[in-house]
C-alpha cells in the first residue's frame, strides 16, 4: 500500500466572534494516501473550506484558531510549525485550488509573472530560462492550450474555466504531494465538471499526487474519488472507500446525500433534497447533530453524541442505529 501523506487527528478549528464561539470543525480525523483521492462531501457550511484551510494554516486572522489536534504532512507535525517554516511546506509540499480562483490570482500581473512568482519562491532555480521552461509545464500539466502565447495575458483576458486551470497551474507548480481541491460552487455545466473531473485524474496519473476533493455533490465523488468521508455540522459521520458507501451506506445523512444525486434512470425527475437545516455551530445539540433531521431516531439520539464505530473494511460511522 502507498503512503500516507497526511493524517489529520482530532481537529478541532473555532472562530472566535462577537456573537460567540463557532465550532467550525470539531474533532476531525482522516488520512490520505500518496497517488490516491479522498473526496470530503457534506451540505454547505459543514466545515469542509475550514478543513482546508486549517491544514494550509490559513485561517482568517484574527477570530479562525486551530483550539485542538494535530495535522501531519510527510512525517512534519504542522501545527508545530513557525509561520515562516509553514510559507516554505506551503505551495510546496501542500497546494490548495480555493473555491473561488480569482481571489487567488492578481489582476494586474501576467499570468505567466504570477507562476513564475511562485516557482521563484519554492525552487531555488536562478536561471530565467528554466523557471520559464517549469512555468509553461505546469500549464501543460493543466492541459492549457498554447501556454507560450497564455502566459502573456491577464487573467481579465481568460475565460472562468481557464482561470481556474491557472489556479491550478500554480498549484501544481512546485510539485506538492498533496493538493486540496475546493470545489468551485458556482454550479459548472456538465460538461465542464466532467473536464475538470478528468484533469484531476490526469495530474494525479502523471504526479502520484495525493488529492483531497472537497465537494457537495456525491455525483462527483462516484466519478473522481477512492475514499469519502461524510462531513455533517463540523464532524465526520461517516467514512469509507467510494465502494463500500455507495453499496453500504449507513449513515442516514449519507443516504440522504447519495439520494439527492440526480440520476437519469430514475422516472420521476423531481430532486429529493433533506428537509430542514442544520444546527447552529454555535449552539450545538447535546446528541447526534443529524437528530433533528432524522426520520429514523432514537431516544438516545437526542441525548448523547453517538461515538464513531469501526464496522471493518475501514468503514467508520457514528450513529446510534449502527451496532
Ligand atoms: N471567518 C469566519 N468567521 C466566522 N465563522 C466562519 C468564518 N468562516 C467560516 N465560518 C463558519 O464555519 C462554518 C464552516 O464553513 P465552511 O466554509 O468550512 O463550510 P463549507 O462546508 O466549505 O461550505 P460550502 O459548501 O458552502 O463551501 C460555517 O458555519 C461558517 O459560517
Ligand atoms: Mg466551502
Amino acid at each position: 500500500m502507498s503512503k500516507i501523506v497526511l493524517e489529520v487527528e482530532g481537529l478541532r478549528t473555532s472562530f472566535f466572534t462577537r456573537k460567540g464561539i463557532v465550532k467550525a470543525v470539531d474533532g476531525v480525523s482522516f488520512f490520505v494516501r500518496e497517488k490516491e483521492t479522498l473526496g470530503i462531501v457534506g451540505e454547505s457550511g459543514c466545515g469542509k473550506t475550514v478543513t482546508g484551510m486549517s491544514i494550509m494554516r490559513l485561517l482568517p486572522e484574527p477570530g479562525g484558531k486551530i483550539v485542538g489536534g494535530r495535522i501531519t504532512l510527510n512525517g512534519t507535525s504542522l501545527l508545530e510549525l513557525s509561520k515562516r517554516e509553514m510559507r516554505n511546506i506551503r505551495g510546496c509540499m501542500v497546494s490548495m485550488i480555493l473555491q473561488d480562483p480569482m481571489t487567488s490570482l492578481n489582476p494586474v500581473y501576467t499570468i505567466g509573472d504570477q507562476i513564475a512568482e511562485s516557482v521563484r519562491m519554492h525552487q531555488n532555480l536562478a536561471d530565467e530560462k528554466m523557471i520559464t521552461n517549469e512555468v509553461v509545464s505546469s500549464l501543460r500539466l493543466l492541459q492549457i492550450p498554447s501556454p507560450e502565447t497564455l502566459l502573456k495575458n491577464y487573467p481579465f483576458q481568460l475565460s472562468g474555466g481557464m482561470r481556474q486551470r491557472v489556479v491550478g497551474a500554480i498549484a501544481m507548480c512546485c510539485k506538492p504531494s498533496l493538493l486540496i481541491a475546493d470545489e468551485p460552487t458556482t454550479a459548472l455545466d456538465a460538461t465542464i465538471q466532467a473536464q475538470y473531473i478528468a484533469l484531476f485524474k490526469d495530474i494525479q496519473a502523471k504526479t502520484d499526487v495525493a488529492i483531497i476533493f472537497i465537494t457537495h455533490d456525491f455525483g462527483v465523488i462516484a466519478d473522481m474519488c477512492h475514499r469519502v468521508a461524510v462531513m455533517y455540522a463540523g464532524k465526520i459521520v461517516e467514512s469509507a472507500s467510494t465502494s463500500e458507501i455507495f453499496k453500504k451506506p449507513q449513515h442516514p445523512y449519507t443516504r440522504a446525500l447519495i439520494n439527492s444525486v440526480p440520476r437519469l434512470d430514475r422516472k420521476d425527475d423531481r430532486l429529493y433534497s433533506i428537509e430542514g437545516q442544520p444546527p447552529s455551530l454555535m449552539h450545538l445539540p447535546p446528541g447526534c447533530r443529524f437528530c433533528e433531521r432524522c426520520s429514523d431516531s432514537l431516544e438516545i439520539c437526542s441525548k448523547e453524541e453517538p461515538p464513531e464505530k469501526n464496522i471493518g473494511n475501514n468503514h467508520t460511522v457514528s450513529c446510534w442505529r449502527v451496532q
